[in-house]
């Protein structure tokens, strides 16, 4: 039990959830206004343990050093839900809202049992006005929802609920909330709603400048979220899905892009290849628009934004039967080893990575895999749990790809930029190929070297094209 200072803290700030959201922005409030008391409660107890020791739950470069700065001193993390409700003026929601798994609108729509359930135990052990925050992404109109489950009772409490939506990407989380693009707060146009919503400005006034916090009615700002994330995802299937033209035509969509890019209109961010999009959220958050627009009758919007996702799905198709088709149409038994695993680089998260779906199906191919990866390989075994083929999991890439007939690099991680690749050759099944899915690496020198490279959206540098 830790024990917390005798302190007269400003404001007493609660937040929900202790995942990916919940833990980095707690850890900023309470980093850039000492003067507040944050908590962080979970119902997973292993987690607030991990928030509370020097192993996070989260990897996100300099995120250790903010907690390890207010932790026990205005930041405290906690499993006793019922005592940070009771105490808190604010609460923030971050539970997770995945995508529903059963029932009615299952594979589509958001499962809000999670919300639901955070509602009902503010419900339970309030016993003062509250001012309720929705951080979670969540479809339009969930406010409604938490409202009318927040009035169920015959109490006199008043629980004035606004949309805070949180746009920060994970690996850059801390420079993201230290130094956001835009702040959003979503209110009624009411006295109690404009009262709550400067409370909150006020929070974030500590640290963000007004011009940076923007104001909108609730509805627009859970929408303003969704949307958000569908043009960023909509971006990366726009240039992936030329990728394929640029392998058919000669062109090289580094040059497409960067010229694409260059227009000041368009601008250059978000027009990286891939091999398709993860993370936890893209998918899911487009899943849910396409939803609600089926749900409003909005058939041609509904396929317009499941456009995004349908080429996401043919990048990694795409990826994975080059692997199978450049090495001679058989992979059984032959040894390739991934490089990451994590969705993107600067994270241990793998939830929806491409590399779960590439190495499911180069298993099914009966291929055998190694995977390596700096920060995620722990939760790589996670995903295989179960899961019969031959997998190792080595953390030294250069143990990794010894014996493997061919790299896949799925990551963008730094390091595998930098690796000594003569020695990579020189241990490995010949011919050795590299399936680039990031285009990071120096492909003219690795074929140099000897290996045959391919990549997304070039054309391959290879013994066996130039014969083809
Ligand atoms: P997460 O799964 O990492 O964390 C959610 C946490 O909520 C879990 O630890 C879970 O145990 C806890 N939880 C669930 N029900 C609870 C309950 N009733 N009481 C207490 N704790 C409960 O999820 P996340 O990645 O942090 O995402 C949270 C929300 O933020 C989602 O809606 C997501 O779409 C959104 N979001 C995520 C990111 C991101 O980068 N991951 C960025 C912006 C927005
Ligand atoms: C994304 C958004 O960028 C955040 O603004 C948002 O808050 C968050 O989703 C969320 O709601 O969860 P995140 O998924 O953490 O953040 O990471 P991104 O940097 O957006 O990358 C997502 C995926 O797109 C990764 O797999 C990445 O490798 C891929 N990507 C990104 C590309 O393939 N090409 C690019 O040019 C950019």
């Amino acid at each position: 039990m830790i024990k917390e200072p005798a302190m007269n803290f400003e404001k007493k700030i609660l937040c929900i959830g202790a995942g990916y959201v919940g833990g980095p922005t707690m850890a900023m409030i309470a980093f850039k206004c000492p003067q507040y008391k944050v908590t962080v409660v979970d119902i997973n107890c292993e987690r607030i343990a991990q928030w509370n020791s020097d192993d996070l739950p989260v990897y996100e470069p300099d995120l250790s050093e903010i907690v390890g700065a207010c932790r026990n001193r205005n930041l405290f993390f906690d499993t006793d839900i019922e005592k940070g409700i009771k105490e808190s003026e604010i609460i923030f929601v971050s539970v997770h809202t995945p995508t529903k798994a059963f029932g009615e609108g299952a594979g589509m729509a958001s499962d809000l049992q999670y919300w639901e359930k955070t509602a009902r135990d503010i419900l339970r052990y309030s016993e003062s006005d509250k001012i309720i925050i929705e951080k979670s992404t969540l479809p339009v109109k969930t406010a409604q929802a938490m409202e009318y489950i927040l009035s169920s009772s015959n109490n006199a409490i008043h629980f004035e609920v606004l949309s805070n939506p949180e746009f920060l990407a994970e690996g850059n989380a801390i420079k993201d909330l230290e130094n956001p693009d835009r702040i959003l707060i979503g209110s009624h146009d009411t006295p109690r709603g404009i009262k709550a919503k400067d409370v909150l400005i006020d929070i974030y006034s500590n640290w963000v400048s007004a011009d940076r916090i923007i104001t909108s009615s609730i509805w627009s700002s859970e929408l303003s979220k969704l949307v958000s994330n569908a043009f960023l995802a909509q971006r990366i299937s726009s240039i992936n899905s030329i990728s394929a033209l640029c392998e058919k035509t000669g062109a090289d969509i580094k040059e497409v892009s960067y010229v694409v890019g260059k227009d000041s209109r368009i601008g250059s961010k978000f027009l990286e290849v891939s091999i398709g999009f993860g993370g936890s959220c893209f998918k899911k958050d487009i899943l849910n628009l396409v939803y609600l627009c089926r749900h409003y009758g909005l058939y041609e919007t509904a396929d317009y934004w499941e456009g995004v996702l349908r080429i996401n799905d043919y990048q990694k198709d795409r990826f994975v039967k080059n692997i199978l088709n450049v090495m001679f149409n058989t992979l059984a038994n032959k040894k390739i080893c991934l490089f990451g695993f994590a969705f993107k680089a600067n994270t241990g998260d793998v939830r929806e990575s491409p590399a779960i779906y590439v190495a499911q199906r180069l298993l099914d191919e009966k291929a055998k895999l190694v995977i390596t990866d700096p920060k995620a390989l722990e939760n790589a075994k996670r995903e295989f749990l179960g899961i019969n083929g031959d997998i190792e999991f080595i953390e030294n890439p250069y143990d990794a790809a010894s014996g493997c007939d061919a790299i896949a690099v799925i990551t963008e991680w730094n390091i595998y930029k930098e690796l000594d690749y003569d020695r990579i050759f020189k241990s490995m099944t010949k011919p050795a190929f590299i399936f680039d899915g990031r285009n990071i690496l120096d492909h003219q020198k690795l074929f140099n070297i000897g290996f045959n490279i391919y990549s997304v959206g070039k054309q391959a540098l290879s013994i066996f094209e130039k014969s083809r």
